[in-house]
């Protein structure tokens, strides 16, 4: 799909397929936007008379499709049907851009004029864009690599967008790279477990390294992590006939003053949880919906997807991801609820449960980022299923040790229809995780299991600002990848730029 800009004012000269514009509904009345109002003056009122027969409401994603309007060079109007005027925010243009994009899906039309962005205020046109082209990528999205027969491509191949002020066309590029890098993480998500194993997701971030000049990777072979004293990643890797990896990723985007690479800035770093696949080990889960413990890499795809936008966007920024691969299996060599290993940091750690092994990699991944001396450390991981309880599938969880950080997180997620909600940390919920044995048990006992996984992170994270993003509820709904957070850190990571700038 392409996506370009439109700055043409007059949508009834619009030489594409289909003109798209939104209808506004206020107190019944119905309230025709801009564009609207020109096809409407350009076709001597036959708009305004179609909406006056009363038959469209103008509610959140309706439609109608209105044929040869004479005076207009499109052959199709589509009016989109956006709700209440004061009403239109990010969300509703993503609701009404997917609806659009069905539609549109279910004909012959090759390419659109898309007006949809209208009604938001100035200074959000810039985000709507983004929205316009995320919302329409999400719905376009599919896997077919293991259908034998393939559905056909749809006929539509250009969205125009409307936008005409100058930081129109960065928007839409912003949109562009965001959505490519969901395309990524959402595919590396959806491929089974028996395909997308550590060596797997290894081998994607070669080719990601490969295509961008000041992307480096490096990855540690388990003999490498043994060398480090990374005993808690190992002892849930040494339950799978699949070689664990950490895989690291440095992409140098910083410029400084002179406008030349600064590879000395000190970089942000983004660790995802890459457990390709959580039987839960020898504290086996059930078997109800196990298929969708191969989504419990999201947290490592969702970092290697934000590191691909940047990339794209060649953001002014330095990144290092970390990304803890590992297949979480039941085995002779399995790790036993009861058994003692030590982190990378020596802090020892009581197995009490083999299904709470994302801390167990993270850990060490959380220990190892370090040296590279991180301004800000934000890790993403399907880490627990006490947040689908607490926030369901619409709202990730954000934990923090800093609450500027956790603030930047949340307010980027709401510019761009990605969100967070912050849960707290602190001495009481710490103390949840004591052990008889060992430093540290890998589970919490009386509740609040979001908190006290974060807290457990908590004590690898003292040395930086930190943030953890618990995505068990948003990284896939039903049996699809979302590819969320990418939105949210990329968002996050613009705004830094722009803070910084
Ligand atoms: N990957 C799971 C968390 C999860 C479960 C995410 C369901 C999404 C849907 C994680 O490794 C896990 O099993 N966590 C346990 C922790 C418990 C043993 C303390 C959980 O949430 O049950
Ligand atoms: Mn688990
Ligand atoms: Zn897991």
């Amino acid at each position: 799909m392409k996506y370009r800009l439109n700055s043409n004012n007059d949508p009834a000269t619009d030489n594409q397929d289909c003109v798209v514009v939104t209808i506004f509904s206020d107190d019944k009345k119905l309230v025709l936007s801009d564009a609207a109002s020109s096809l409407d003056k350009a076709s001597n009122g036959k708009i305004k008379n179609i909406l006056d027969k009363g038959d469209f409401k103008a509610e959140i994603a309706e439609s109608l499709m209105l044929y040869d309007v004479s005076g207009i060079k499109a052959s199709r109007v589509l009016l989109m049907g956006c709700g209440k005027q004061n009403e239109f925010d990010i969300k509703i243009i993503n609701k009404v851009s997917q609806a659009t994009s069905k539609i549109i899906q279910k004909t012959s039309i090759k390419n659109i004029s898309n007006y949809l962005t209208e009604g938001s205020s100035k200074d959000q046109q810039p985000t709507a864009i983004t929205q316009t082209v995320i919302a329409f990528a999400d719905d376009l999205y599919q896997l077919q690599d293991y259908k034998s027969k393939k559905e056909d491509a749809p006929s539509l191949q250009e969205i125009f967008i409307h936008g005409i002020d100058e930081d129109a066309q960065t928007a839409l590029d912003q949109g562009i790279a965001i959505s490519e890098g969901m395309k990524l993480t959402r595919d590396l998500a959806n491929h089974p477990g028996n395909v997308c194993t550590p060596t797997y997701i290894a081998e994607t971030a070669n080719k990601l390294a490969d295509s961008y000049q000041n992307v480096d990777i490096e990855v540690l072979e388990e003999s490498d992590m043994k060398k480090l004293g990374m005993g808690s990643f190992l002892s849930v890797s040494r339950g799978s006939d699949e070689p664990g990896k950490m895989i690291i990723l440095q992409y140098f985007g910083a410029k400084d003053e002179k406008g030349a690479k600064d590879k000395k800035q000190q970089p942000i770093a983004l660790v995802g949880k890459g457990v390709t696949f959580d039987t839960g080990g020898i504290s086996l889960k059930p078997g109800a919906n196990m298929d969708e413990m191969k989504f419990d890499m999201g947290g490592a795809a969702g970092m290697l997807g934000t590191l691909k936008a940047c990339a794209k966007m060649q953001l002014d920024i330095n990144l290092v991801v970390v990304l803890a691969a590992a297949e979480n299996m039941p085995s002779a060599k399995a790790s036993k609820p009861g058994d003692i290993v030590t982190s990378m940091k020596g802090i020892t750690i009581e197995v009490l449960n083999t299904d709470a092994e994302g801390r167990l990699v993270l850990c060490d991944a959380l220990t190892y980022v370090g040296k590279y001396k991180p301004s800000i450390v934000i890790d993403a991981a399907t880490l627990t299923g006490a947040c689908i309880v607490a926030l369901g599938h619409h709202i990730c969880a954000v934990l923090s040790n800093n609450d500027a950080l956790a603030d930047d997180l949340i307010s980027a997620g709401n510019t761009i229809n990605d969100r967070a909600w912050r849960l707290p940390m602190g001495e009481d919920y710490k103390k949840q995780l004591k052990s008889c044995f060992a430093d540290l048990g890998n589970i919490g006992s009386g509740g609040a299991g979001t908190i006290t996984a974060a807290c457990f992170l908590g004590e690898f994270t003292k040395d930086y600002k930190w943030a953890h993003l618990d995505i068990a509820g948003t990284a896939w709904t039903g049996k699809n990848a979302t590819g969320r957070p990418v939105p949210l850190l990329s968002q996050f990571l613009i705004n830094h730029v722009n803070q910084t700038k």
